[in-house]
């Protein structure tokens, strides 16, 4: 049977997190640089974002660019910035006609001059949709937010403002990039590796996790449909009893 037809339209997680990953490793097979893969991984977002649209996903995080990566070779880090500018550039009409509403989250002010303006003049072009919210994460790392939260709350305190007995999971919550967005349900990663690579720690507390062989620029609509069945199958039990959860 058709993939999409077996998904239950009653359970689509509200909230997607992906890490790319596995455009280096893909070029590579074709015989080809890292970038050839970074320019291909820009039409499994194109595909993702329409199924997010499609299938009731309204909020899309996507790890593009971490604080770590600052360290790969110069020459791949320009590449990936020219990219982002080009693709925000030629995309962002796309996005207005599917309802995708762009933000991002990270040290933004790290990224090169013309890349913040791009993705300025995108947020602001699409500010008004609200099919989906695609979140780009660029320069972002889940220690870089959760220390700055920590300062900004410090500084409450500092100032008198705030009684160190009242800070709340929630305070703390407020103070992250992503305060406006529901946590995700689902977090998946591409290219066989096992782990988050400092990406929304506290953010993915309760998520599930889904780990697929393939490779970013392989990863399309049935996919993606496959990750979010499997999601479906799974038993999110938030601390409680499975049998706490069928007798509720
Ligand atoms: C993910 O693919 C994209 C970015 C991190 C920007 P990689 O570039 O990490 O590809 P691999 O992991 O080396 O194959
Ligand atoms: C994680 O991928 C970051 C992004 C996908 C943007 P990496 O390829 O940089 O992760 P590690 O270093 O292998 O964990
Ligand atoms: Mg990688």
């Amino acid at each position: 049977m058709e993939l999409l037809s077996q998904i239950d339209k009653n359970n689509i997680p509200k909230h997607v997190a992906i890490i790319m990953d596995g455009n280096g490793r893909w070029a590579k097979q074709q015989g080809e640089n890292r970038v050839f893969g970074h320019h291909e991984g820009v039409n499994s977002v194109r595909e993702i974002v329409e199924a997010c649209g499609e299938i009731g996903v309204k909020y899309l995080t996507l790890y593009a660019f971490s604080t770590e990566n600052w360290n790969r070779p110069k020459e791949e880090v320009d590449a990936l910035m020219e990219l982002l500018v080009a693709t925000i550039s030629m995309e962002t009409p796309n996005l207005n006609q599917k309802g995708v509403r762009l933000q991002a989250i990270g040290d933004i002010k790290s990224l090169p001059l013309s890349c913040q303006k791009e993705l300025q003049e995108s947020i602001d072009i699409t500010s008004a949709n609200s099919r989906v919210t695609l979140i780009l994460a660029l320069s972002y790392s889940s220690k870089w937010e959760i220390t700055n939260a920590v300062k900004k709350i410090a500084e409450e305190v500092k100032s008198g403002k705030l009684n160190p007995d009242d800070i709340s999971s929630k305070m703390i919550e407020n103070n992250l990039s992503t305060i406006n967005y529901p946590d995700p349900e689902l977090m998946i990663r591409t290219s066989g590796e096992h782990r988050i690579s400092n990406f929304l720690l506290w953010q993915l507390a309760y998520a599930e996790f889904y780990f697929t062989e393939v490779l970013w620029p392989d990863f399309r609509k049935q996919e993606f449909y496959k990750a979010i069945l499997a999601y479906q199958n799974r038993e999110r039990r938030f601390g409680l009893t499975s049998e706490q959860l069928t007798t509720n």
